[in-house]
């Protein structure tokens, strides 16, 4: 006789996503202050959130007896107006990540399948196990650079959808202008193309897709794009999806009621018209990344030159660093889940930040060596 009810079948090989670790946790395992552990394990804002967002957030705080607003009328305006686009183009997630598996629910299933680069970002895996669909993982480039040829060959008439992140985590490289062309043209129409946008804000000068959307001449496309990186608001838990209003509509039925927070609306309401948070921000990170990679290029190290608000960076023992860098009060992420166990992936901080992140870093390697 069965004694526990049993789990769905796919559960038994579903990969586990692991997250940057807390701050308050490291801190406690070390024994560390709080208020000196820094955390660049996560591509999070090192400026914070906007100073706008943090006070029409606390406005919103005295009504949330009441439910949100369920569709989300006002923040879906603006960001249709922003882009040019109409309210049904939107879907918003609890964070990107709940947009990406609303697109399991809705396309995923036995008998799919989904195509990704290698090194892809770890959240397209989880959600292919998740609805038992299977993952076709194309070789990147010796660059880590995905080989969009190669993407477009491993389509099958199976194929529900393509996921890509530009600029990629954890890698930090750009999908080229020529390769997004080939891609956008390639693309068979039973698949959806999903172009993940997390780090697009970072770029001086993206590939903009949305005339692909405003036409509808691609209704196979998808872009999606979150609060969490450059808007500084990662724990409020907002992303969002475009996509022609058909694909919008039954993506939708997948969706929870209430699924965003009345304060992750006002704060994402008023960060949007904090241009100079977002300015100081991409500011920072370019400075940020010249600080990196210059670095980086002086200690020999090998690195991918990054288009994100993070660095890759070969260290060797890169579990061995990680720890090291743990117990003096720096969170870096280890890439040991992503199969890069020799790497180490850096969020770019305030200079302060970035500079003892360095000098740790040099110990680190010296000491684990
Ligand atoms: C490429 C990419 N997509 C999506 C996400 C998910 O972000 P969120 O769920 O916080 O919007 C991340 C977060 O690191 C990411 O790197």
């Amino acid at each position: 006789m069965q004694r526990e009810p049993s789990f769905n079948s796919q559960l038994a090989t579903l990969p586990v996503y692991v997250p940057g670790r807390p701050i308050e946790e490291v801190a406690r395992e070390h024994g560390l202050d709080p208020a000196t552990v820094i955390k660049v394990a996560s591509n999070e804002n090192p400026l914070g959130p906007s100073p706008q967002a943090v006070a029409a957030m606390q406005r919103m705080l005295a009504s949330v007896h009441l439910y949100p607003d369920g569709s989300a009328f006002h923040l879906k305006e603006r960001l249709a107006a922003r882009f040019g686009l109409v309210p049904g183009n939107i879907l918003l997630g609890n964070g990107s990540n709940e947009v990406l598996e609303m697109i399991g629910h809705a396309f995923l299933g036995p008998g799919t399948e989904v195509v990704v680069s290698q090194h892809c970002f770890a959240v397209y895996p989880i959600v292919t196990a998740l609805f038992g669909a299977k993952l076709v993982t194309v070789p990147a480039w010796p660059d880590f650079g995905a080989d969009i040829e190669g993407m477009l060959a491993a389509i099958t008439p199976a194929t529900r959808v393509l996921f890509l992140a530009n600029p990629n985590n954890p890698t930090g490289n750009l999908v080229s202008r020529e390769d997004i062309s080939r891609l956008l043209a390639g693309v068979p129409a039973h698949v959806l193309l999903v172009l993940d946008e997390a780090y697009l804000e970072f770029l001086d000068d993206p590939v903009d897709c949305l005339p692909l959307l405003r036409s509808e001449v691609m209704p196979n496309l998808m872009l999606v794009r979150t609060f969490s990186k450059v808007y500084g608001l990662a724990g409020l838990r907002l992303g969002y999806g475009m996509a022609v209003p058909r694909v919008i509509s039954g993506l939708e039925k997948t969706r929870q009621p209430f699924n965003i927070n009345s304060v992750a609306q006002a704060g994402a309401l008023a960060a949007l018209e904090d241009s100079a948070h977002l300015e100081k921000t991409r500011q920072n990170n370019r400075d940020g990344l010249a600080f990196f990679h210059a670095a980086f290029h002086g200690m020999d190290l090998s690195y991918v030159k990054s288009y994100a608000n993070f660095v890759l960076v070969r260290v060797g023992d890169g579990a061995g660093v990680f720890a090291y860098l743990q117990k003096h009060g720096v969170i870096a992420r280890p890439m040991g889940s992503y199969g890069l166990g020799e790497w180490l992936r850096i969020s770019v901080g305030t200079p302060a930040e970035n500079q003892r992140c360095l000098e740790l870093l040099k110990q680190a390697i010296a000491a684990v060596r």
